[in-house]
Parts: C-alpha cells; structure tokens; sequence
C-alpha cells in the first residue's frame, strides 16, 4: 500500500520515530558482493539522540542512507513514525517529498549552494515547502542565531570558515523541523568546543521538539554525551548503553 501521508509525524512516545528490522544492504553480485549490513536491527523513539559507531567500513554510512531512502536496502523492513517506508521494495510513493519533510540530513561535508548566502542556503528548503518567503527568512534567522553565526548569514559561502559552513549546514538540516535527523559525522570539521555546542543543540531540540536523530561519530570526545549507543563491526548492529553525561557541566553559551 502506497503511504501518501506527507506531514511530519506526531510527538507520539509509545511509537519509534526510526524503526529498523532484519535490513540487509549488498552491493554488487556474485563474488564481488559486499554485505554491508547484514540483519541490523534498531529502535530509535521520538526525541531520542542515539550515536551510531564502528570502524571505516563497518557500514554506518550505509545505514543512514538506507533509512533516508537515498539507496535501496536489499531486504528487511525500515518504518519511519508508524509509516511502513519499506519492504519488498519502497513503499512509499513521493521520496523527495519523504526526504523534503520528515528527513534532516547532516552530512560530514556542507554541500552547500556556493551561489547562495548563508541565509538562502537555509530558507530555500522551507520555501520548497510552501512556506512564504517572510517565514522562511525568519526561520533561517533563527537557527542562524542558534547556531552562533547570525552574523554571517549575508555572507558568500566561499567567504565562510569549514566549520562556519558547517553550522549553516546543520542549520539547514533543521529548517523544516523533520521529526528524524540523520547526521554522519557531523562535528569532524568543528573544533571540540564547536562539536560540543552542536551536539547540545541536537539535544535540545530532540527534547524540545521531539525529534529522534541519529549521530555517526568516531569523535571520542562527544561519545560520553550518547544515553543509547549502536555499535558497527562488518554489517552487524549492536546495542550498547551509553554514559548520557550531562551538558551542564560545560561552560558554553548555549
Ligand atoms: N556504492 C558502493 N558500492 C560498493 N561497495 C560499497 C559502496 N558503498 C559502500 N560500499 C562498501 O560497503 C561497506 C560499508 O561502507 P560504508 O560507507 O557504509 O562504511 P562506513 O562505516 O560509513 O565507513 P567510514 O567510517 O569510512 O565512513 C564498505 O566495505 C564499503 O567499501
Ligand atoms: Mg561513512
């Protein structure tokens, strides 16, 4: 059955945000084949923030982009906020739409419009959306503001540090306040200071909003900040319990 339902899902805690079963990803065939993951399962509830871990190679890229339905899983099951997304193939109708509203993605590179100011790079996904120019203007100011570099926001892209251009690649991930944020190692070009701000903000608006977001890292540092872990190892997910260290302990202005 084709889900044409496109508004972003309810804060609904007894209902994951991310569900994930038996999923599978190959690439290639016969004796090239690589299995990059093999039987992964995982539960990821509405404002939870969950690191995902495991050396190079071990398939943690693979699994963000299965689940933001950037490439095709090889069997198993991913449902994102009660909506069945896949099975025997996708079963949803409109993914650009899916990927538009309901999926943030972080990547480790901004990938940003080096046309575009800061500001536009923001406001151009909810305007995308629908919304007015006005509101999406003022959306991007905000987050411009959350993120610390509100004063940059007229600025060219090619005018703007790594991890300036970062942070307003962050910011844009956030613009239509998606319920599921997908980030892949998003602080490796921030210095540690800068990787920490924008973990907390990723936790407050988890708490805030109830977003359920994911976090690739190999940054020892951000680690002991993760409640809830999974592990990588060659294609095979493992749950962990994490430290959940308190932010307040940072002196850091956000
Ligand atoms: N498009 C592709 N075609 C063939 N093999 C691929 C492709 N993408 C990834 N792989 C292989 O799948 C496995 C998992 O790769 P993946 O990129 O998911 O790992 P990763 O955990 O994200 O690694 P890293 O920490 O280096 O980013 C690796 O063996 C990789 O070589
Ligand atoms: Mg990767």
């Amino acid at each position: 059955m084709a889900v044409t339902k496109t508004a972003p899902v309810e804060n609904n805690d007894t209902q994951p945000a991310i569900l994930v079963e038996n999923l599978s990803k190959t690439y290639g065939s016969g004796s090239s084949a690589v299995h990059a993951l093999k039987d992964a399962s995982m539960q990821v509830l509405p404002g939870e923030v969950v690191g995902l871990l495991g050396p190079s190679g071990s398939g943690k890229t693979t699994l963000l982009q299965c689940l933001g339905a950037i490439i095709d899983p090889s069997g198993g099951r991913i449902t994102l906020g009660g909506d069945l997304l896949f099975e025997n193939g996708w079963q949803y109708s409109d993914r650009r739409t899916l990927r538009r509203d309901r999926i943030g993605f972080i990547f480790q590179r901004p990938y940003l419009i080096p046309f575009m100011d800061a500001t536009e790079n923001i406001a151009f996904l909810p305007m995308l959306q629908g919304k007015s120019n006005k509101q999406a203007y003022a959306r991007a100011a905000e987050l411009l503001e959350m993120l610390d570099i509100t004063e940059r926001g007229g600025a060219r892209i090619e005018q703007l540090s790594g991890g300036e251009q970062q942070r307003v690649a962050i910011a844009r991930a956030l613009a239509n306040r998606p319920p599921i944020v997908l980030a892949d190692e998003p602080t490796a070009p921030l210095d540690s200071h800068r990787a920490m701000s924008v973990m907390k903000l990723l936790h407050k608006m988890a708490a805030k909003s109830g977003t359920a977001i994911i976090v690739v890292t190999h940054d020892e540092n951000i680690i002991p900040v993760f409640k809830r872990l999974y592990r990588l190892r060659d294609g095979v997910l493992h749950e962990e319990e994490g430290e959940g260290r308190p932010f307040d302990y940072l002196n850091d202005e956000q």
